[in-house]
């Protein structure tokens, strides 16, 4: 993915805490990521992700969803602030929202999603604790390419979590996020090697060398 300009360049999208955000600034620093996050975009102003992001000397972009009349044009901003930055590939990480055709067009088989579930089963925006108030005893985390629909495309990777007698909820959600923290950037280091190809819904990591 990286090319004779420089490491691969992510695009972050985010909406509130960024911890999967801070996970892959930390992956680059101590060498694991060969990368770089161009851009951190939230809809949201007040997402700590964006202070996470400026902490770490990366351009951080509010893209008000309210300045815009419509979808589209509201994607157009996303896409083109994308672009300016020269994103390579774009991260959603706990970005609430639908993703519109205008950023996915523009990064075909480029925009990842991370998700607190193993999909297709729990999608949505409260993932782990549908899966505990449903009695599972594995659960885990889905990384995947996105599409226009929530928490779809082809999955890229998975890891169980076990969900212990006596977890609460909360406990759940602790053990779901380290997990998340180690697995995205590792998919982002596939990505950046060319290792990751899609046929049809299935996504195909290939061995090193
Ligand atoms: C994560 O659990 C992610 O899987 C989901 O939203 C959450 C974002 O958390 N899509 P953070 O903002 O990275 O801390």
């Amino acid at each position: 993915m990286s090319d004779e300009s420089g490491p691969m360049r992510i695009g972050v999208l985010i909406s509130g805490s960024g911890t999967n955000l801070q996970a892959i600034i930390d992956a680059i620093a101590e060498g694991r990521l060969d990368a770089e996050v161009a851009v951190v975009i939230s809809n949201l102003e007040d997402a700590y992700g964006l202070e996470r992001a400026r902490k770490a000397g990366i351009p951080a972009v509010h893209v008000d969803r309210t300045a815009y009349t419509t979808f589209a044009a509201y994607n157009a901003a996303i896409r083109d602030t994308l672009l300016d930055h020269e994103v390579d590939v774009v991260a959603m990480a706990g970005y609430m929202r639908l993703l519109g055709v205008e950023v996915l067009d523009a990064f075909p088989g480029r925009v990842l999603n991370i998700h607190p579930a193993l999909l297709p089963a729990f999608p949505g925006p409260s993932g782990i604790r549908d899966a505990f108030e449903h009695g599972v005893k594995v659960t885990g985390v889905t990384v995947h390419f996105a599409n226009e629909n929530f928490d779809e495309g082809p999955i890229i990777a998975q890891a169980a979590v076990e969900v212990a007698e006596g977890d609460t909820v909360e406990a759940l959600e602790a053990k779901i996020h380290a997990v998340e923290h180690e697995l995205y950037p590792r998919v982002l280091q596939w990505i950046a090697e060319g290792r990751v190809t899609v046929e049809g819904r299935i996504a195909r990591i290939a061995e090193h060398g």
